[in-house]
């Protein structure tokens, strides 16, 4: 019997926060959590009830169909009502603003991307990673797909996490970044890549690949998972600059790989909500979270010009 498709939610509402409470950690989210003596890293464990009102928007586009929320995004996650997103990406905290160096415009500067790329060490940082995959897994549609980016800070953490909570790896991609800023210390390789997870739903999910455009926008050849984009160039940066803003052709080719007209993307740490500029461009709808008014306002900046 072929699957039903999806129930349509209402496009003009976008009524995705229905709980009355908030979900917990699925039981083996929660079995695989690691206490951390004298560390409580903001995360809560339990379900609490009462909510109350669904949470007002930041901004929502004329047509409500590009929301943004200010909050933390655990919080909002555990709101959202089951199986009602096709598609999320999330560019996380990597935890690597604990006083390393680094080399910006030819000066060597302290790796301080701000107070939420702090790391709470390996144990508080995994639960972090284990708790909004799990709940990314409850609120994807069960053929939806979820890309993770990061380096070796934290995407060993989160490709576990990925494995333990029954997600599908598809591809790792490596995004090698032409021009990478020098290594200062000349002990290492120059850090070139980030590796970006793109994992479905279960084993059992018929997800989204739009093959056929891949290929065409590879000039003919099967795309391969090794991809060569630039860091945002200036008039990406015209609305003002996040320190992690990833490039808009790296959201173009994600969002039009891997998902359809009209669907519903979701971004939990949108930063500077480069998503939402992909969806807009291509007809997706699109929510974007972040904790930080300023981060939204330079979305809402650049979300308005794609209009
Ligand atoms: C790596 S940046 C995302 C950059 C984004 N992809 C862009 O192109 O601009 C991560 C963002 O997550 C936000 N953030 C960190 N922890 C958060 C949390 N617990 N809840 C919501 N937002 C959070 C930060 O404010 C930051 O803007």
């Amino acid at each position: 019997m072929p699957d039903l498709p999806a129930p349509a939610l209402d496009p003009t509402t976008l009524d995705l926060f229905d709980r009355p409470d908030a979900a917990g950690p699925s039981p083996r989210a929660a079995a695989l959590m690691a206490p951390v003596p004298g560390l409580d890293a903001g995360l809560v464990h339990e379900a609490r009830p009462g909510y109350g009102d669904p949470p007002a928007p930041f901004y929502a586009s004329p047509d409500d169909s590009l929301r943004l929320y200010q909050a933390d995004a655990l919080d909002l996650l555990r709101r959202m009502r089951d199986e009602s997103v096709d598609m999320i990406f999330a560019d996380p905290p990597y935890f690597l603003s604990n006083g390393g160096i680094t080399c910006v415009g030819g000066r060597m500067v302290k790796v301080d991307k701000g107070g939420w790329d702090k790391s709470a060490g390996i144990t508080g940082d995994h639960n972090f990673n284990l708790l909004w995959l799990d709940q990314c897994r409850r609120i994807l549609r069960p053929n939806g797909t979820l890309w993770v980016t990061g380096t070796s800070h934290n995407i060993h953490s989160v490709g576990y996490g990925l494995q333990v909570l029954d997600y599908k790896i598809l591809n790792d991609i490596a995004w090698y970044k032409i021009n990478p800023p020098p290594n200062l210390a000349c002990r290492y390789f120059t850090h070139a890549t980030e590796t970006i997870l793109w994992a479905a739903k279960s084993a059992k999910s018929r997800h989204t690949f739009n093959y056929p455009l891949m290929k065409e926008q590879n000039g003919g050849k099967q795309m391969e998972s090794l991809w060569q984009i630039p860091p945002p160039c200036a008039s990406e940066k015209r609305h003002g600059k996040h320190p992690t803003q990833k490039p808009e052709a790296l959201l173009m080719r994600i969002v039009a790989a891997t998902t359809n007209q009209d669907e519903l993307v979701l971004d939990p740490f949108c930063g500077s909500a480069t998503t939402g500029v992909a969806c807009a461009r291509l007809g997706r709808r699109f929510i974007g979270i972040d904790r930080e008014q300023e981060f939204l306002a330079l979305s809402v900046k650049r979300l308005a010009d794609e209009l």
